[in-house]
């Protein structure tokens, strides 16, 4: 399976690169990364944006961030890793990729304290991700029939990811396959990741793709038109609650409602295990400008970047290691390491 879309990162020449999301889909350009707070704000801004994604940045930029430049003793170096993971782990709170990744780096520092191995570590994740993305599209190729309608939300595509998405990884499964199928993709407000990044890089590829504002979901459910809803997550709980873009929430009562699938794509980095449940999950909110943009200045907006699904709702988690119908079938399926 070959995308010809633009790499979400690049490490380059000791540095990390970033694709400027927010520039899509009408300028391609990479941001070169020089400092720590650079990545902080590349994540915080959704220059980089996805889970996956801004796990695999932090990790690059954490690993960047311990080029060698002076001469430190081994409890210097780890005592520089753990802060500058601290402060990595702060510009975006819901994601669990971004604290897993960078603890993995932790990890390997504290075994190895060495530059090289903090970038090997990052490379590797960056590698499985890649892996585990093109599992997660053979296990849920099987879902989209001929002739599907499927309706996905937000972009947990390519661009959220290294390469395939999650959510979308069963899309360009079946497509390589030559199965035929349409996606509505909604807009997905305030930002637009659906419009922008999602029915972009779809139909980049040769996937029929409608866009639909967020509010027209209710509709073409109910004109029958949607036989299956494919959503990725920033972080799975224990109990199988789903935590992912605002606006998930309300399509899982839709698909109740309307008894349509609703399948969430979920690699073994975004299975939190810790956290009991959805409502201990911080749920980012961000700035009321975003909402306001020109249209209404000076009254107050509300702007939680996420919603809990809960798993009551959820018909099925398509992992790298199968589907999982509940929370036992997930805690058996996903190993909190690395896939190998
Ligand atoms: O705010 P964003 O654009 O980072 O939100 C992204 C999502 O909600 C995605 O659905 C999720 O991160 C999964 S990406 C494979």
């Amino acid at each position: 399976m070959q995308l010809a879309l633009p790499d979400t990162l690049r490490w380059q020449d000791d540095q990390l690169h970033l694709l400027d999301q927010r520039q899509l889909p009408q300028h391609i350009e990479y941001l070169a990364i020089e400092t720590l707070e650079q990545a902080w704000q590349a994540i915080h801004t959704l220059t980089v944006r996805g889970a996956p994604a801004i796990g695999i940045a932090a990790a690059y930029a954490l690993a960047q961030s311990m080029h060698p430049r002076h001469l430190e003793t081994h409890e210097e170096f780890l005592r520089r890793l753990q802060g500058n993971a601290d402060y990595l782990k702060s510009a975006r709170p819901t994601a669990v990729n971004l604290a897993w990744a960078v603890d993995e780096l932790v990890k390997a520092g504290q075994s190895s304290p060495t530059y090289n191995t903090l970038v090997e570590a990052a490379v590797e994740i960056h590698r499985e991700d890649e892996l585990i993305c093109r599992h997660i599209g053979e296990h849920g190729a099987g879902l989209i029939e001929p002739g599907a309608n499927l309706l996905t939300h937000c972009n947990a595509g390519s661009l959220a990811v290294s390469r395939f998405g999650t959510a979308t990884a069963p899309m360009y499964h079946q497509h390589a396959a030559g199965v035929p199928f349409h996606v509505y993709v909604d807009e997905t407000r305030p930002l637009y990741q659906g419009a922008r990044l999602t029915a972009w890089e779809l139909s980049q590829s040769g996937i029929d793709v409608t866009l639909i504002c967020d509010s027209m979901a209710a509709t073409v459910m109910s004109q029958g038109k949607v036989d299956l809803v494919i959503v990725g997550t920033d972080r799975v709980t224990a109990n199988g609650d789903v935590v992912n873009k605002i606006g998930t929430l309300g399509l899982a009562v839709l698909c109740h409602h309307y008894s349509v699938p609703f399948y969430v794509a979920c690699p073994s980095s975004t299975y939190d295990e810790q956290t009991p449940t959805g409502a201990a999950v911080p749920i980012e909110e961000r700035n009321a400008e975003e909402i306001r943009q020109s249209h209404a200045a000076t009254v107050t907006a509300y702007n939680p970047a996420f919603d809990v699904t809960p798993a009551a709702l959820v018909t099925g988690i398509i992992t790298e290691r199968g589907i999982a119908h509940t929370a036992q079938d997930l805690a058996q399926l996903i190993p909190r390491t690395l896939a190998s």
